[in-house]
Formats: structure tokens, sequence, C-alpha cells
């Protein structure tokens, strides 16, 4: 970028070109500022932290528009197997790898009655969802579900309605899926066809109970009581669960934080974890529409989780408890077009089209820039679910006839194929541009100047294996990034690609399905010292093979 447009740009963003101190969010996140010049990260092994937890690159089904009916369900579809589960479907999930998904909702399972959606399906009915306004005719529920968790190679994590549902259902839920043999629910689902108990081991206890919009919405105090009944009863069924209770359902909520601390203040003894959701969107009030903005927003998931854990720790200080409890960021990921109006209703009819949002490459560099966020902060987060998996707010979009990778499907799976084993040290020193400006939404964009290159990168031991994460937050120019090695040497570049194109507003259709796909990028040679050339507007990932 020559100096003219590099002021021009700068002045679009309202910070006159002005390099101001870096603040301490980016210093948490192991960045500092320099001039221009080559961006430098050095990249050390962690004295502190172990293997990542998978689970932080799980994913989300919901009972909503066309996520399960039509998504991964589809009886009579020529592309459904004998049960009617969809075989493209299938076939790409298998491949991403997906470690966990979380299921049944969302909103949905605020009303949901888990024993609607069990037995023989003849017998199912058909009810009204008051979340979406759509018709449930339950002829997938949490076995069917299960099962296909096995059939894809996933790990159910289930959600427990605490709206319309009471203590002793919740826990019936978990008798049903858990327990061997012997009782009332066991011997309910052994008659069901199933004699092997589900073993799920993680639980959501709610989901957005501070909502308004939330089914049953509850007082904070009264959702951590009622959570931690739950727990407790749950504790009874199997005392190694990880039990999920319900965080503020975003950071723009009136009761953010506090109402974290005072459900904890409640359950902290009976449960692991607490949940975390965001959803972002380039739109006028967050971003004033900036690009260049808009690429900054997981740095704002950076800060929601430092100020979760924070609540976390206080109270964990208050109880004098040795119990350290772990984050699960488990609904993230960009939602702003296709966010009401008919869009969220689903007027009274089966698999509606609900939240069919259409990613395109800004939007793809974005997701790249959350999993970053994610990764850096594995030692917090132990779960993370990209909200969804299929047609909502989705990867992946089906039709009659077959399925499309959506622009957010790439960083997504790049992630899961080449960040393993441990998240390594990254210092960044790279040059920053500013994103404040007067009239935006408070919870974003302060005053914060933003590093124009953000890098993470992991390391398996077991294969020997090193991934790197970079994402180029340039819209105008190429980025040098200097990856400086300490302590182990790369020896081989196993793959480098990128995501990138001249227009960030470029989507995938069926009818041009690769408009937005990886291309391969000249990696520099293997050694201590490489040196990226990160095109404009971009997110690249590269394997490479270490030696230490
Ligand atoms: O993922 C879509 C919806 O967003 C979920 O149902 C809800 O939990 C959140 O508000």
């Amino acid at each position: 970028m020559s100096d003219i447009d590099r002021r021009r740009f700068l002045a679009s963003l309202g910070g006159g070109g002005a390099l101001v101190a870096a603040g301490s969010l980016l210093e948490t996140i192991g960045y500092a500022q320099a001039s221009r010049g080559p961006a430098r990260a050095f990249i050390q092994p962690s004295p502190v932290r172990a293997d990542f937890d998978r689970r932080i690159l799980g994913s989300f089904l919901e009972h909503l528009g066309r996520a399960i009916y039509t998504g991964v369900y589809e009886p009579g579809s020529r592309l459904a197997d004998g049960k009617g589960y969809r075989t493209d479907v299938v076939r790409e999930i298998k491949e991403l790898g997906v470690s966990i998904v979380r299921y049944p909702g969302g909103n949905f399972v605020s009303g949901y009655n888990w024993l609607d959606g069990v037995g023989p399906k003849a017998q199912r009915p058909t009810v009204l969802d008051r979340a979406w306004n759509s018709l449930e005719t339950n002829q997938f529920g949490t076995n069917e579900f299960v099962e296909w968790c096995r059939l894809v190679g996933t790990e159910p994590l289930l959600g427990m309605n605490f709206g319309t549902g009471t203590a002793e259902m919740a826990v019936a839920y978990a008798e049903y899926c858990n327990l061997d043999r012997g009782t009332k629910w066991s011997d309910l689902r052994k008659s069901h066809g199933y004699e092997q108990p589900h073993n799920v081991r993680y639980w959501c206890l709610g989901n957005e109970m501070d909502g308004p919009w939330q089914i049953g919405q509850l007082q904070a105090r009264d959702y951590g009581r009622k959570a931690r009944d739950v727990a407790k009863q749950m504790r009874v069924i199997d005392r190694g669960l990880q039990l999920i209770a319900c965080g503020s359902s975003g950071t723009n909520m009136p009761t953010y934080l506090v109402w974290d601390r005072e459900v904890l203040e409640e359950c902290y003894d009976q449960v692991d974890g607490i949940s975390l959701h965001a959803y972002y969107g380039n739109t006028r009030a967050w971003t004033g529409n900036s690009s260049a903005r808009y690429l900054a927003m997981n740095l704002d998931m950076d800060r929601q989780i430092r100020e979760v854990a924070a609540v976390c720790d206080y109270v964990q200080a208050l109880r004098r408890s040795s119990k350290r409890l772990w984050l699960s960021f488990d609904e993230w990921n960009v939602w702003y077009r296709a966010r009401s109006g008919q869009a969220v209703d689903g007027r009274r009819t089966a698999a509606p089209r609900l939240l069919e949002e259409v990613y395109n490459l800004e939007d793809a560099l974005l997701v790249g820039g959350f999993i970053n966020t994610l990764l850096r902060n594995a030692d917090r987060v132990r779960v993370a679910c990209l909200a969804q998996l299929v047609n909502v707010i989705a990867p992946l979009v089906t039709s009659e006839t077959g399925v499309l990778r959506q622009t957010i499907y790439f960083p997504y799976a790049w992630a899961l194929r080449y960040a393993r084993g441990r998240v390594l040290d990254v210092r960044v020193e790279a040059e920053t541009y500013p994103i404040a400006a007067a009239g935006l939404q408070a919870d974003f964009a302060r005053n914060d100047q933003v590093p124009f290159v953000d890098v993470v990168a992991t390391h398996d031991a077991a294969s020997g294996q090193a991934g790197v994460l970079m994402l180029n937050r340039d819209l105008d120019g190429d980025r040098e990034l200097v990856l400086e090695w300490r302590d182990a040497t790369p020896t081989r570049v196993l793959f480098c690609e990128t995501l990138t194109g001249p227009d960030l507003t470029a989507v995938n259709t069926f009818d041009q399905p690769r408009r937005v796909a990886p291309q391969r990028l000249e990696p520099p040679a293997a050694g201590p010292r490489m040196t990226f050339r990160l095109p404009p507007r971009s997110y690249t990932a590269a394997q490479l093979t270490l030696t230490s």
C-alpha cells in the first residue's frame, strides 16, 4: 500500500492516521505495536500449556429451520440412507472431523419436551415450536441425534429445557440417556431399541435464560438455584458429567457479567463451565459498515472471554474454591442479515427457511479471526461451537441435489485439520490501525488499535507438525509476516493455502460453488525465520514439519 493510500485508509477509519499506544487487551493477547515494515511473530512452546481440547472446534445443530429436516435428516431423498440421514452431509461432516455438536437448541430447547422425540416414530406428536413458530414433527429426536453423531464421528453435547421444563424432567433426560438399566427412564430407552446407554458427557443446563426472548426467562438467582438443583441430581446419575451453566447471552445484555456473577454465586460448586454466546455483523451500529473495523471484531471475542473468565475467578475467590471453571463458547458466528422478520418466523410450517445467512468473503476472514481468538484462549475455553452446522447460519447448505460449502467453511475446515496439539506462545509485533469512531455501539470499537495481522500457531508433538493460521486485515496491501521460531525449526512446508479475493462481498452459490475458495500460496523456504507474504484481505493456513 502506498503512503498516500495508507493515509486515506486510516483517515477513512476516523483515526487520522496517527498511531497511539496499543491498549492492554492487545498486550494480553500477545501483540505489540510496530512501525511500518514486516510484522514479526516470535513463536515458542509454552512451558505451561497442555494440548488444547478439540471440543473448542465444535459446532451446533438446532431444531430450527432446515438444520435437522432436509439438512441432516431427509427420509425419501435419494441422498438419504436407510435411516433417513443425508449421506452427502454425513460425508462432509466426517471429512471436517467436527469434534462435538450441541443439540437440540438454542431457543428451541426451552420449549422442548424430549419425550416427544423418542419411541416409535408413528406415535410421536407434531407440536408447535414456539421459539421459531414452526411445526416440529419429532421424527428426529435424541436417539437419532446420538446415532447420527456416532455415524459422523462426533460427540454429542446435549441441552436441557430450563424454560418450560422442570428439574425432574431434566434429570430424567440424563437418566434416559446415561443410566445402564433397571430404572424407569433407562428401561424406557431400552424399550425404544437402545440397549446401551448413550453416555453423554457434556450437558448445557438451559439456553440463554437471561434473554427476554427466551421461553421461560428467569432471573439470575432463580436460574442459578435451578441449575444447582439439577446439577446435584445429575451427579447422582454420574459424578463425572461436565455441566455448563448459562452465562450471559451477549456482551450487549443489560445484565452482562452481573448475570454471570449472580448465577455463579448460586451454583459455582455444582457446575464445571459457563457458556458465552456472541454473534457479529458488519452493521452501521457496530462497525459503521467498515470492513476494516469488521475484521477486528474477533478482538471483541478476546475481550468477552477475558471478562467472563474474570467473573469466574472472582466467584472462585469468594467461595475459596479450588475449582477453576472453564468457558464454553457454545454459540458464535457472524449473523446479522437473516435476523428478523420472515427469516426468523416459521409461519407454522415444517422445515421453513430460517436464518439462512449467505456468507461472503469478509465473513470468512472474520470467522478465521474468531478461530484464532478461540485457539489463543484455549487454556480457558474448553468447548466452543460454531453456530450452526447445516443450513441455519451455517458453513454447509443443502439443496435437493447436493451440499454447498459456504465461504466460512474454509477457515473452520483448516482449523480442524491443521490446528492440533498445543497452542504455541506467539508474540507479535505488527503495525496497527485505529478503529475508534463516534456513534458506534459502545461495546465494540472503543478506542482500540488493531494489528494488521493476527497469528496463532499449534504444535502436535505426536506427528511433529505445526499449524499456523494467519489473518491479514489490511484491505489494500500485502503484508509481510516473519515467523521467528524459537526452540524448534521448521524443516518442511507441507501445506500453504490462502482465502482471498478482489471482492469482499463475493459468495458461493450452487451455480458458482467455488467463487470463494482456497488458493495455493507460495510459501517461504522452511527454516527458523520464514517470511510469508500475506495477500491483502486474506486468511492463510500453513502446515509445517518441526524438529526441535
Ligand atoms: O443460533 C440461533 C439462536 O441464537 C439460538 O437459538 C439462540 O440460542 C441464540 O439466540
